[in-house]
């Protein structure tokens, strides 16, 4: 059977790495992956790092689009996307997440009658001014197999129609839902043994030195001058007040909005500040020894909030909800929004706390595995 493969912003790409190591392991004879890589994200740090550095095949397909306002992004995608649907007659195609890949890849395939699969179906942060929210929603509603990481986005989809373990048989119009673990809880668990502090990328970090591990990329936060502005000033209040260092590997969309939007004021503090270090954005090898070594974390990355769980390192989640739940109901994430003094409050709770529990409850680790049997089972 042939699958494409819609990948395209950094966290879809390093989610690919789980299924195409799957299948290159265990599933070569049945499944045959078509790789098409949006382009969306493009800068080497971005995306051509982690072919390399997590061994993902190269793309078969490169649409490089590139960045651009939402419909002018996915409309290219989509065009692009049919194009080579209709050159590779797949059986299925399969997408990731919610991005504007994720998007275009699910609408482009369903629309001439591909039967998708949405890997990290069924998350809702229900806030739909989140352009990842309209993406989410609408791609599991034009699904056939939809894979949630989550008891939760299995119970969410249920609130909207689908059902868990549905006797009849597969179709389009009678999509299969299944609660499989987190394919990030595999990779985070498979390269954890590789990931190391010496590496070329982190030589700007001290690791004798306790460090709070930062990433800012949300557009509700970036783009709103009020967010932004508070979250550097609870930054440089940390690192000035309580001498807390703080690591920041950089977004470019973050980079581009700081020069644009932070007061003079807060980005002379930020210059004069030795201990907030500012860092090109790292690989995901780089990452994972970040994260490891951190005191705390400090995020409004999806994919960090859950990783930072997967390490047992406490969250202070900069935005006013969360798609992942569970880590807040465990104790071991607070939502912050981009709110001052929530941050510092978080901050001061977690410095004092030394029992937070983090039981196992993104999967075993074999999520990929998961997937690509039902694939087979069901796609024919
Ligand atoms: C996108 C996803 C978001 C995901 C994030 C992961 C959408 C709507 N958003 O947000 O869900 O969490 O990726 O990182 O799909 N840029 C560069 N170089 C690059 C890529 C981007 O300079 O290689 C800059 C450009 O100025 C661009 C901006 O970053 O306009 C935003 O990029 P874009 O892909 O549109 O959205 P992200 O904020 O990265
Ligand atoms: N990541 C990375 N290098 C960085 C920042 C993040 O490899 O400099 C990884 C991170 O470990 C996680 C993924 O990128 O696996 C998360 O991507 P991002 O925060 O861009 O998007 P989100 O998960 O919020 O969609």
């Amino acid at each position: 059977m042939k699958i494409i493969t819609i990948i395209g912003a950094r966290p879809q790409i390093i989610k690919a790495a789980a299924i195409s190591r799957a299948i290159k392991n265990k599933f070569s004879k049945e499944i045959k992956e078509v790789i098409v890589h949006t382009g969306q994200h493009y800068d080497a740090n971005m995306s051509a790092v982690f072919f390399e550095e997590l061994e993902i095949p190269k793309p078969d397909y490169n649409l490089n689009v590139g960045s651009g306002k939402h419909g002018e992004q996915t409309a290219k995608m989509l065009s692009g996307i049919e194009e080579i649907i209709e050159n590779e007659k797949p059986q299925a195609l399969l997408v990731y997440g919610d991005t504007n890949s994720t998007i275009a890849g699910s609408l482009a395939a369903a629309k001439i009658g591909v039967p998708v699969v949405h890997i990290e179906a069924g998350l809702r942060s229900y806030n739909k001014s989140m352009p990842e929210e309209l993406n989410r929603i609408s791609c599991d509603h034009m699904s056939t197999l939809l894979f949630s990481p989550t008891e939760q986005g299995v119970s969410n989809l249920q609130k909207e129609g689908f059902q868990l373990g549905n006797e009849g048989p597969y179709s389009i119009d009678n999509p299969k839902v299944y609660h499989c673990g987190d394919i990030m809880f595999d990779n985070s668990t498979y390269f954890a043994e590789k990931a190391n502090t010496d590496s070329e990328g982190l030589k700007e970090v001290d690791f004798n030195t306790p460090y709070i591990l930062t990433t800012i990329h949300r557009n509700a936060n970036t783009d709103d001058p009020i967010a932004l502005n508070n979250i550097f000033k609870a930054i440089t209040y940390l690192a000035k007040e309580k001498s807390e260092t703080i690591i920041l590997p950089l977004h470019p969309r973050t980079k581009k909005m700081m020069d644009q939007l932070l007061t003079e004021e807060l980005q002379t503090k930020l210059k004069d500040l030795p201990n907030v270090k500012i860092i090109d954005p790292v690989s995901f090898l780089e990452m994972i020894a970040l994260e490891k070594n951190a005191k705390l974390i400090l995020t409004d990355s999806g994919g960090v909030q859950k990783e930072a769980y997967f390490f047992k390192k406490p969250s202070l989640i900069l935005r006013p909800e969360t798609e992942w739940v569970e880590i807040v109901a465990q104790g071991a994430a607070i939502l912050c929004d981009a709110d001052y003094d929530r941050i510092v409050a978080a901050y001061e709770h977690f410095i004092q706390l030394d029992n937070i529990e983090f039981p196992h409850i993104f999967g075993d680790g074999m999520a990929a595995e998961f997937i690509c049997n039902e694939i087979i089972t069901h796609i024919k």
